[in-house]
């Protein structure tokens, strides 16, 4: 994919406030710290675009980035970060799952995991809930350049033998570091918005 512009539209704490405008979105999302951000700016082709950090909790409100002026990307707060305040906490979990539920413009969800970590039950529940919503549904297992090749498909087995998604969820392992999984995860997301 050809990223000609990108432009920031802006953040927004409740999924009532996003913009009206109907570009269609492809969400991210998953626990606090597994690459959210850093996957866009590696799908974008550009450094800090959608702000990073080693410190969980970075991203607090949901970010709009318009590409190419025809979609958005929707950068998501992460859930399962314990530091944040309970009020904090449920102010993004109600962000998440209002918009997930909701929200007409989204086409397509991108669920990260790492690909080194057991899912734990807020990740199934967040999958189970996109099911729920009759989402379009990418996993993509991030951080793969932290294991051996061999060990990546065996851990992703073993990972979806715990998530068991449906028969049309994508499965993607995707790294930041090395951009593997960039391309085919660029196929999905243009197949979502219905330009294959
Ligand atoms: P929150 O906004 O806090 O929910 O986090 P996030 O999911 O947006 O994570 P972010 O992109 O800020 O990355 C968190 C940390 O993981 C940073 O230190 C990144 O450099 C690192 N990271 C992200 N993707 C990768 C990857 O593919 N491989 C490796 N090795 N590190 C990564
Ligand atoms: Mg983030």
């Amino acid at each position: 994919m050809k990223v000609d512009t990108v432009s920031y539209v802006g953040s927004f704490a409740d999924a009532h406030a996003l913009p009206r405008k109907g570009w269609p979105e492809i969400a991210f999302v998953g626990r606090s710290n597994v690459g959210k951000s850093s996957l866009i700016n590696t799908l974008l082709g550009r450094r800090g675009v959608a702000r990073t950090s080693n410190t969980p909790g970075k991203t607090r409100t949901a970010n709009l980035y318009l590409v190419n002026d025809a979609f958005c990307f929707v950068d998501m707060p992460g859930y399962g970060y314990a530091q944040v305040s309970k009020e904090e906490r449920s102010k993004w979990q109600e962000l998440l799952t209002t918009y997930l539920a909701e929200r007409d413009a989204l086409r397509g969800v991108v669920q990260l995991l790492d690909a080194r970590r057991t899912p734990a039950s807020a990740d199934i529940d967040l999958l189970l809930s996109l099911f729920d919503a009759g989402r379009r549904c990418c996993l993509a297992f991030n951080k793969v350049d932290k294991l051996s090749r061999g060990s990546v498909r065996k851990m992703i087995a073993e990972h979806l033998r715990i998530l068991e998604p449906d028969q049309g969820t994508a499965v993607v392992a995707f790294s930041s570091e090395t951009g593997e999984g960039k391309k085919e995860l660029w196929i999905w997301i243009k197949e979502s918005m219905g330009e294959v």
